[in-house]
Parts: C-alpha cells; sequence; structure tokens
C-alpha cells in the first residue's frame, strides 16, 4: 500500500477532457531508427485504452534517451510514434515540439487522433524541472496523469513541477508497477528468494540492504558476487571487483547472520583467460579460480545448487544477470537460472538492469508473472526510498 495512498485514473471523471499524459517511451533503436524494444510502449497501452474509453482527448509525452536540453535529429519522437500507432490501432500524431501555439494548434486540428509531443529533453527546462516549461506543458491539457513508472525517480517538469498546475493522478501501469514491486517489500509468500546479479556491487547495497529486512535467501552472481567471494577471503584472480565495497559487504554479511537471512555465493565459475567473446574458457572451483584469468559466469554446480532452491521458492525477484550472457560461452548461468525462474511454481517479479534483456534473448519474458518497465525506479522503490514523481500526485 502506498503511503499516502495515491489517486489513479479510475478515481477521476476524464471523459470529454483532455489529459495529458507522460509515459516512459524511452526506447532502445537499431541504427535505423526503429524500435528494438516495444515492452515500454505496450506497458502504457491499457492506460492509453481506458482514457480513450472513457472518452478522453490525450496528448503522450516522454524522453527518450538523453539530449541534453538541445534538439538531436537521432533522438526524435517519429519512430516511437509510428511504433505505438501500429500497437494502438488508432491514429497518432507526432509532432515536433512539445509546447506553444504550434502544439495547441495541432492539437485542435487533429481532434480524433493521440497526439505524442516531441521529445521532452530537447528542453533545458525538463530535467532543470523549471515552472515555465512545467506551465506550459501543462496549459495543453485539463488533467495529468502520470504512467511513466520507469522516470518516476526523476524530479523533472514533465514527473513532477506539472502537477503544481494540474488535477495530477497515476496510471494503470504506474499503479500495478508500485503494487507489485512494493509488494515484495510487504507481505510476500515464503520462501521469498531474491536472485541478484549484475556488474556491481556497489549498485545493489541499498536493496541488499531492504531485502535482508524481508527475503528468506539471496542468491548471488554476476560480476558482484566476487566482492563477496573477495570479502570471504578467496582470491578471484582478474575477476572484476570493487574493492573499496569490501566494509559494506562484510557489514551486509553481519546483518544477514543476524536476521537470518541465507546469502548464496556461486561455488564454481566459468572463467575465461580474457574479457573477449573467444577467450578461452574452462570451470573450476570457486576457490581455484587462476590469477591471471577472471570469472564470466557461474558454473554448473552453482546453477544445480541455486535451482534447487528457486524449485522450492514461493516468491521469487530476479534483477542481474548471472554472467556476460551476450557472449555464447558465458550464457549458460543466466539463461538456465531464467529457465529456473519460468519453471518455479513461485510469483516470479523481474525488475531492472539487464536481466530484462536476458530474457527477451532467451525468449523467457512471457514465462514471468510481471517484468519491471523500471531499472533505477525499482531500485530506488526497492531500496525503501520514495519516488519523486510518485509522491507529487494528488492523495485519495
Ligand atoms: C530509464 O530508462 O532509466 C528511464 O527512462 C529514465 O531515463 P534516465 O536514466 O535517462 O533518466
Ligand atoms: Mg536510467
Amino acid at each position: 500500500m502506498l503511503n499516502p495512498p495515491k489517486k489513479t485514473i479510475r478515481d477521476i471523471d476524464v471523459s470529454g477532457k483532455t489529459v495529458l499524459v507522460r509515459v516512459d517511451f524511452n526506447v532502445p533503436l537499431d541504427i535505423d531508427r526503429n524500435v528494438v524494444d516495444d515492452t515500454r510502449i505496450r506497458g502504457a497501452l491499457p492506460t492509453i485504452h481506458y482514457l480513450l474509453d472513457h472518452n478522453a482527448r490525450l496528448i503522450l509525452m516522454s524522453h527518450l534517451g538523453r539530449p541534453k536540453g538541445q534538439v538531436v535529429e537521432s533522438l526524435r519522437m517519429v519512430p516511437v510514434g509510428r511504433c505505438l500507432e501500429s500497437l494502438l490501432d488508432y491514429p497518432v500524431v507526432t509532432l515536433k515540439e512539445c509546447v506553444g501555439p504550434r502544439v495547441k494548434e495541432a492539437i485542435e486540428k487533429n481532434p480524433g487522433a493521440v497526439i505524442l509531443l516531441e521529445n521532452l529533453r530537447f528542453y533545458p527546462g525538463e530535467k532543470e524541472n523549471l515552472a515555465d516549461f512545467s506551465r506550459q506543458l501543462a496549459e495543453l491539457a485539463d488533467i495529468y496523469v502520470n504512467d511513466a513508472f520507469g522516470t518516476s525517480h526523476r524530479a523533472h517538469a514533465s514527473t513532477v513541477g506539472v502537477t503544481a498546475y494540474l488535477p495530477s493522478v497515476m496510471g494503470l501501469l504506474m499503479e500495478k508497477e508500485l503494487e507489485t514491486l512494493g509488494g515484495l517489500l510487504e507481505d510476500p509468500a515464503r520462501p521469498f528468494v531474491v536472485v541478484l546479479g549484475g556488474n556491481k556491487v556497489s549498485d545493489k547495497l541499498g536493496v541488499i540492504d531492504s531485502f535482508l529486512e524481508i527475503a528468506d535467501t539471496i542468491i548471488t552472481g554476476g560480476g558482484m558476487c566476487f566482492t563477496l567471494i573477495k570479502n570471504m577471503g578467496l582470491e578471484i584472480g582478474n575477476s572484476v571487483t570493487e574493492e573499496d565495497q569490501i566494509p559494506q559487504v562484510a557489514n551486509a554479511v553481519k546483518k544477514a547472520r543476524k536476521k537470518s537471512v541465507r546469502i548464496m555465493v556461486p561455488s564454481d565459475f566459468v572463467v575465461a583467460d580474457r574479457f573477449d567473446k573467444n577467450a578461452n574458457f574452462k570451470v573450476v572451483a570457486a576457490e581455484a579460480i587462476p590469477s591471471d584469468w577472471m570469472g564470466l559466469d557461474i558454473g554448473p554446480a552453482t546453477v544445480d545448487k541455486y535451482c534447487s532452491v528457486l524449485n522450492g521458492a514461493k516468491t521469487i525477484f530476479w534483477n542481474g544477470p548471472m554472467g556476460v550472457f551476450e557472449w555464447p560461452s558465458f550464457a549458460n548461468g543466466t539463461e538456465s537460472i531464467a529457465e529456473c525462474i519460468a519453471r518455479a511454481v513461485a510469483t516470479t517479479i523481474v525488475g531492472g538492469g539487464d536481466s530484462d534483456a536476458a530474457l527477451r534473448q532467451f525468449g523467457l519474458e512471457d514465462k514471468m508473472d510481471f517484468v519491471s518497465t523500471g531499472g533505477g525506479a525499482a531500485m530506488r522503490l526497492l531500496e525503501g526510498k520514495k519516488l519523486p514523481a510518485v509522491e507529487a500526485l494528488a492523495d485519495i
């Protein structure tokens, strides 16, 4: 439960109103500027359909990439608008600006279309959360809806500033994300097993601290686990490590003992003689990593051990790959763990990092109960921190 509870689009009358919807259409594009992964666009469809079905006029807005307050031709919203139109089966008009008289005119001229504004980050006022830019956005509509969970950790004009000028509620994706991820910290079905991977332990210490309050087991892999292994006094060769994080890792391990949470580290690794797709590789025990080799994946004994824990779980949260899954020689750990999670009878929730990319690579994304559209935002929420864009919405 959100504290305080916030209004959603179901709590207000949108009929006949013009609704300005902040979505997170920050999606990857290929070299020809086609949308490579439309997950975030599909994620916003329930809110868009709801508003259209309830007779609202829609103006959507998003950022794309990180242009620094100026126009970058390759980051225009046109391909995103095209993708949305094909998914929505409803006309979408993509504008080349976000505010001003030409935008207002285009909105008036196209009553039968969904309007998509240009990339918000072409305007310096967006990231700086300037009142003037927020007010100009608000002038376009009667109601503001935030459905951009993935951007809810940013206090920008389109996520926070605009709420000063319009009735402001959340969309259905935002609601689902907050309920699902927030629910993990409240009352998860047990055993609750957390799987953490990815490169840097420093990125994960906040969520580890949070999960030590509620999880039963934390399974680790990826580059981050080498700092844990180093903390155990083992040699890790040339594997990635963050020496300066060892005291924090030691504290987390101490806290885990106190809270009776099991933190698991790999017992074997696939090691490589260099960081290269075509490197020589072999499987070694965790205590036998050769001094000039590096661990690039968890080994088969670790996979077996982790899968037997996952098989018994009732709730699983997964964030971060177990190895360099983009390279076939080092993909087995991530793929096997993803398959175990897919097969598990548990409620399975995946959030952030590259785990969603890994799921897509292995064709398993439909096998999870919930895949979050947020990276940084999901982590922030799971660290138990407030999300400024959510805080700014109207209380019930
Ligand atoms: C994301 O992809 O992380 C969100 O869209 C937010 O983008 P940002 O990290 O550039 O603020
Ligand atoms: Mg980000």
